[in-house]
């Protein structure tokens, strides 16, 4: 997968050298490019923003410049390129996202600073074939749109096969396919702090640590998600899990 981020802060972005996402790279799995939106400016100020038409307080990103960034890293044709516009006011960003996203040809980010990136943007690109996604990573103002492409890109990475090491560790994790949050795991020492870990995870009994795992995945979402118990398939329950 090629991955191009276009920023005013490149450096912003210099973390993915690091951790999982960073070997993918090394590994060659992720093609991934960072860039300086001022590299496309034509003035000698560089200038990327100028004042809001309408009147009101900030400065919005202008469109000429980003129409030359995102033209000069967009790779072949359309189809295969998704646009992610990171923004307060988009659409809530979620695994299901991650899962769409993961197996896209090419994904360009385009953080915006400031009030945001002129709307013709987005819409320019939609109207040329590209899938254009603005997405918010939660109902929270940042300053820009660099950490929330730091976050949508490693939540996509760890997605793409072959990058993370055990796929198993994929299965069962909070906001799989179980639509619940995840139990709560323990490792060694099994006292620790005064605090014991729970019996049934020493009893070798495959079904009945499933079973208190998946009590303990409903009751933690029920308390912490009521909205992802709301949106549970009721045929995917057992008579089990209606008991509690
Ligand atoms: N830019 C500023 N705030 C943001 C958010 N919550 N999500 C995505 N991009 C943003």
């Amino acid at each position: 997968m090629r991955v191009d981020v276009i920023s005013i802060f490149p450096d912003y972005l210099s973390v993915l050298d690091l951790s999982l996402v960073g070997k993918a790279r090394q590994r060659g799995l992720l093609d991934l490019r960072v860039h300086d939106l001022r590299d496309w400016t034509t003035d000698r100020h560089r200038t990327v923003d100028d004042t809001p038409f309408g009147g009101g307080a900030g400065m919005v990103m202008r469109p000429d410049v980003w129409g030359l960034a995102v033209d000069d890293v967009l790779d072949g044709d359309a189809a295969g390129t998704h646009l992610i516009v990171p923004t307060p006011s988009g659409e809530v960003f979620t695994q299901r996202h991650a899962e769409s996203l993961a197996s896209a040809e090419q994904l360009v980010f385009a953080c915006g600073r400031y009030e945001g990136i002129d709307a013709r943007v987005a819409e320019h690109y939609r109207a040329a074939g590209v899938a254009v996604h603005e997405l918010s990573i939660g109902d929270y103002v940042l300053n820009g749109g660099e950490v929330a492409s730091l976050v949508m890109i490693e939540a996509v990475a760890r997605l793409i096969p072959g990058m993370v090491g055990n796929p198993d560790s994929l299965v069962e994790e909070s906001h799989g396919a179980a639509g619940l949050l995840e139990y709560p795991v323990y490792t060694k020492p099994p006292s620790w702090a005064e605090l014991e870990i729970p019996e049934v995870l020493l009893s070798g009994h495959h079904a009945k640590i499933e079973r208190w795992r998946r009590d303990r995945a409903l009751e933690r979402t029920a308390a912490r998600r009521p909205d992802m118990i709301a949106a549970l398939d009721v045929a995917g329950l057992d008579k089990h899990d209606l008991a509690l």
